[in-house]
């Protein structure tokens, strides 16, 4: 017999970001973060999970193409789920002993790498879930978030939909850093993402090796972690409970700012966004200069392009203003006053 099953996860994109380990092996976080979950079949990673006796090995295929089972990851993840199914199986000796057979895994995104979009976290998140469904663990999201975490620390927040916080924690072991859902997408249903893609070159430092060394030698790190996110974790959950946009989006590009300023103080300096993500930058500024209202926000993780939100009331005058001024981004000088923006809407 071969046992099946099958899950999908999202993308998710910090608004309050994940920048720094106090626990490398663990992915335990040295402060809360919280994402905002793209709609779950715009950009996801669809993950099947096969188990069988007659299994010789792990097998992992990733888009089509056969990959290594072996990184001390996927592993770890697994490890885990095994354990979990193990302890099923020894109170119900009538279960099959899918804990010891090898399993078959396929997996596959729905969005180009050139989105430059991280898939490591859907695809985390995707594969613990898939293996935990074909084990018929009862364990519930948030317990599997510990699990994916260790995948990748993103990863925890892909296991739920809409507005999600992954609380740090403070055990040694990890138990308590967890992802939690703050809202269903459905109960601020208006929030929408836009990815401007300002180049789809690999990035420059991996996120893991940019936040060891972020760790280690910038000063304002340690500002940031400990007198500005923790005030800024409860704030923005709050704005979030209360479908605050204006706070939501202030917060949102100031955390982007704040992670960005120590990538450049790290040292040597990291620089993840370029002159191309500057001029989107001033641009969302200038547009809410314009309206006299906060009505788009943009965030940037470790590379240049952009993830906008904004309320699906506002989209129309929003995409007024990119269409026509991205379009010119090319050796263009923003200089942003009333008289000539109204000339683009
Ligand atoms: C900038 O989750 O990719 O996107 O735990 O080492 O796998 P590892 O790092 P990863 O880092 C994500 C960093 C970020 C911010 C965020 O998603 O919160």
């Amino acid at each position: 017999t071969v046992y099946t099953a099958s899950t999908t996860a999202p993308v998710n994109i910090a608004t309050l970001k994940y920048w720094g380990k106090r626990d490398a092996n663990l992915n335990l976080p040295t402060n809360s973060s919280i994402s905002v979950t793209l709609a779950q079949d715009d950009l996801r990673t669809l993950t099947s999970a096969a188990t069988s006796e007659s299994f010789e090995k792990d097998t992992l295929w990733l888009n089509g193409k056969e990959e290594s089972l072996t990184n001390k990851r996927t592993q770890d993840c697994l490890q885990d789920l095994r354990g979990l199914r193990n302890q099923l199986e020894s109170q119900d000796a009538s279960l099959p002993k899918m804990s010891q057979w090898r399993l078959h895994i396929v997996s596959e995104n729905n969005f180009p790498t050139a989105a430059g979009l991280a898939s490591s976290a859907a695809g985390f998140a995707a594969l613990v879930v898939a293996v935990a469904k074909l084990y018929k663990l009862p364990q519930d999201m948030s317990e599997l978030s510990r699990i994916a975490r260790k995948g990748s620390g993103s990863a925890c927040r892909s296991l739920f939909g809409g507005y999600v916080a992954w609380e740090m924690g403070e055990a040694e072991d990890g138990l308590d850093s967890m992802a939690v859902q703050v809202l269903p997408q459905e109960a601020w249903p208006e929030m929408k993402a836009a990815i401007l893609v300002v180049s789809d070159v690999k990035k420059d430092t991996p996120s893991t090796q940019g936040m060891q060394l972020t760790v280690a030698t910038s000063d304002l790190f340690k500002e940031r972690i400990t007198s500005i996110v923790p005030k800024r974790f409860v704030e923005m959950k709050e704005a979030i409970e209360n479908r605050d946009f204006p706070r939501f989006a202030e917060m949102t590009m100031k955390d982007s700012n704040s992670f960005h300023a120590t990538c450049l103080d790290s040292y040597p300096p990291i620089f993840y966004i370029n002159d191309t993500s500057k001029k989107v930058i001033r641009l969302v500024h200038s547009i809410n200069a314009f309206f006299n209202e906060t009505i788009v926000a943009y965030t940037f993780d470790a590379g240049p392009n952009a993830v906008l939100y904004y309320l699906e009331k506002n989209e129309e005058k929003l995409f007024a203003f990119l269409y026509k001024l991205l379009h010119q981004v090319k050796g263009w000088e923003p200089k942003y006053n009333k008289e000539q923006l109204n000339g683009f809407i």
